[in-house]
C-alpha cells in the first residue's frame, strides 16, 4: 500500500492553503529546493563545463525519460524529456503523418488542448500537401476514423471536463483503419495508471509540471514505441538528436531510437527539480494512487452538490469515466473562483464558465476536500462572489 502521508510530507505546502490545482501546476517539492541549490553550486558552480561528463548532464534527458516512463508503462529507453510539450507535440505528429505519406488527415477532438490543434494546423499548412485537421466532438472521434486517416492525436483526458477517451479502444479501431496514434498524456501521467506497452501506443508525449510537480515550465516528454523509434523522422532536426553531436557534421544525421526527438541544450536546472520531484513516486503504486483519486473526488461532488444547487457537474458522474479532474458549471464561475482563492481553496477556471478542481492524492486529504466544499459553499450561498473586485480578469486563469 502507498504511503500518502509520506508522500504529503515531501512537499511545501502552505499554511492555510488547500490546493486543487494540481493538475495545472503542481506543487514544490521540499527536495527540489536542495536539489537546484546542489546542481547550482556542486555542479555548475565547481565542475563548471565539466560537469556535462563527471555529472553526468549529458545523459539526463535518456534517465529522467526512464524514470516517467515506469510511470506510463514504456520500457527503458523509449522515452526522452526536452522542451516544452507543444514541441514534443509537433514532433509526435509530425513523424507520425510523414509514415503515413498516401493519407491525408489528422484527426483530433473539439475538446482537446488549443495548443495540440495549433501545432497539427501549423504542421499542415508548413507541408503544403493538402493535410486537413478534423475536430469532430470527442464522442464521435470513433466513428470518424477511417481509411483517409494519417494519424490520430487526442488528449486522453479532456482539460476542461476531465472526461476520459477509451484509449485502448481508440488505438483499436485506429489501427484496423491503418492509422497511427498520438497520445498527450499531460492529465495523465502521475493521474491515472497508464500503459502505453499494453495499450498499442505509437507515440505519447505529455508534461512534468502537472501531477508530476516538476515545477513551472519544467520540461516535457516524448515516447516512441519502440517498432517505431528507428523509422520516425525528426522533423526538427536539432543537434543533441544527432547521431554523432560532437561529431559537427554539417549534414543531419538521426541518432538511434528515442534520442532522435532530442533537439537542443536541455535546461539543466529545470532538470534537477524534476528529478527531485519524481523521487517522491518510489514507492507509489498508480492503482492505489486512482483508488484515492476516485475517492477524494466523489467525496468533492457529493459535498458541492449538497451545498450549491446553482453548480452543474461537467465532468462525467462515472469515476470510471474522468481522469483526476472535477469541473462544475457556474454562470460565475470566474468570480467564484477568485472569491475561493481569496479563502485559501486554490483550483482555476476555463472560459466560458468551468470551475476546475484537480484531485492529487500525492499530498491532498480528505478532510481537506470537505474542507473546500464547505468554502465553496459559503462562497456560492452566500454570493460572496458577487463583488467587482473578483470579476476583474488576470492574465493567467
Ligand atoms: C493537453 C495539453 N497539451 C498541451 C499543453 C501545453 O503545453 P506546453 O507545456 O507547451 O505549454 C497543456 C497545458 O496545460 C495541456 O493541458
Amino acid at each position: 500500500m502507498t504511503d500518502f502521508a509520506r508522500t504529503r510530507a515531501l512537499f511545501a505546502l502552505p499554511e492555510g492553503v488547500i490546493y486543487l490545482d494540481g493538475n495545472s501546476l503542481g506543487p514544490l517539492p521540499k527536495a527540489a529546493v536542495q536539489a537546484v541549490n546542489r546542481t547550482m553550486i556542486e555542479e555548475w558552480g565547481s565542475e563548471l563545463i565539466r560537469a556535462w561528463n563527471s555529472r553526468g548532464w549529458a545523459g539526463k534527458p535518456r534517465e529522467l525519460g526512464d524514470r516517467i516512463g515506469r510511470l506510463i508503462g514504456a520500457p527503458a529507453g523509449t522515452v526522452v524529456v526536452g522542451d516544452t510539450l507543444s514541441i514534443k507535440v509537433f514532433q509526435a505528429l509530425a513523424a507520425a503523418v510523414r509514415m503515413r505519406p498516401d493519407r491525408r488527415v489528422i484527426l483530433s477532438d473539439s475538446g482537446n488542448f488549443p495548443t495540440d490543434l495549433y501545432m497539427a494546423q501549423g504542421l499542415a499548412q508548413l507541408l503544403d500537401r493538402g493535410h486537413a485537421l478534423r475536430i469532430p466532438a470527442p464522442e464521435d472521434v470513433e466513428g470518424a476514423i477511417d481509411e483517409s486517416v494519417a494519424v490520430v492525436m487526442l488528449t486522453e483526458v479532456d482539460y476542461r471536463t476531465g472526461r476520459l477517451h477509451d484509449m485502448p479502444r481508440l488505438i483499436a479501431r485506429a489501427h484496423a483503419a491503418g492509422a497511427l496514434v498520438v497520445w498527450d498524456l499531460a492529465h495523465s501521467a502521475g493521474a491515472i495508471p497508464v500503459d502505453v506497452t499494453a495499450g498499442k501506443t505509437d507515440f505519447a508525449v505529455g508534461c512534468t509540471y502537472k501531477y508530476l510537480n516538476g515545477g513551472p515550465g519544467a520540461p516535457a516528454f516524448i515516447y516512441i514505441a519502440p517498432e517505431h523509434a528507428d523509422v520516425a523522422e525528426p522533423a526538427l532536426a536539432g543537434w543533441f538528436g544527432h547521431a554523432a553531436p560532437f561529431a559537427f557534421e554539417t549534414g543531419y544525421r538521426p541518432a538511434a531510437g528515442i534520442e532522435r526527438m532530442r533537439v537542443g541544450t536541455p535546461p539543466l536546472l529545470a532538470y534537477a527539480a524534476l528529478e527531485a520531484a519524481l523521487d517522491a513516486w518510489e514507492g507509489v503504486d498508480m492503482a492505489d494512487v486512482r483508488a484515492r483519486s476516485i475517492a477524494l473526488s466523489e467525496r468533492f461532488i457529493a459535498e458541492v452538490e449538497a451545498r450549491c444547487p446553482g453548480l452543474m457537474l461537467a465532468s462525467p458522474r462515472d469515476p470510471a469515466q474522468r481522469g483526476s479532474q472535477v469541473s462544475f458549471r457556474f454562470e460565475h464561475g470566474y468570480a467564484a473562483m477568485q472569491a475561493l482563492i481569496a479563502r485559501g481553496v486554490i483550483g482555476d477556471f476555463r472560459a466560458p464558465d468551468i470551475m476546475r478542481f484537480g484531485f492529487t492524492p500525492l499530498y491532498l486529504t480528505e478532510a481537506e476536500v470537505v474542507r473546500a466544499a464547505e468554502i465553496l459553499g459559503g462562497v456560492i450561498g452566500d454570493r460572496l462572489w458577487d463583488d467587482a473586485a473578483y470579476r476583474v480578469a488576470a492574465a493567467v486563469t
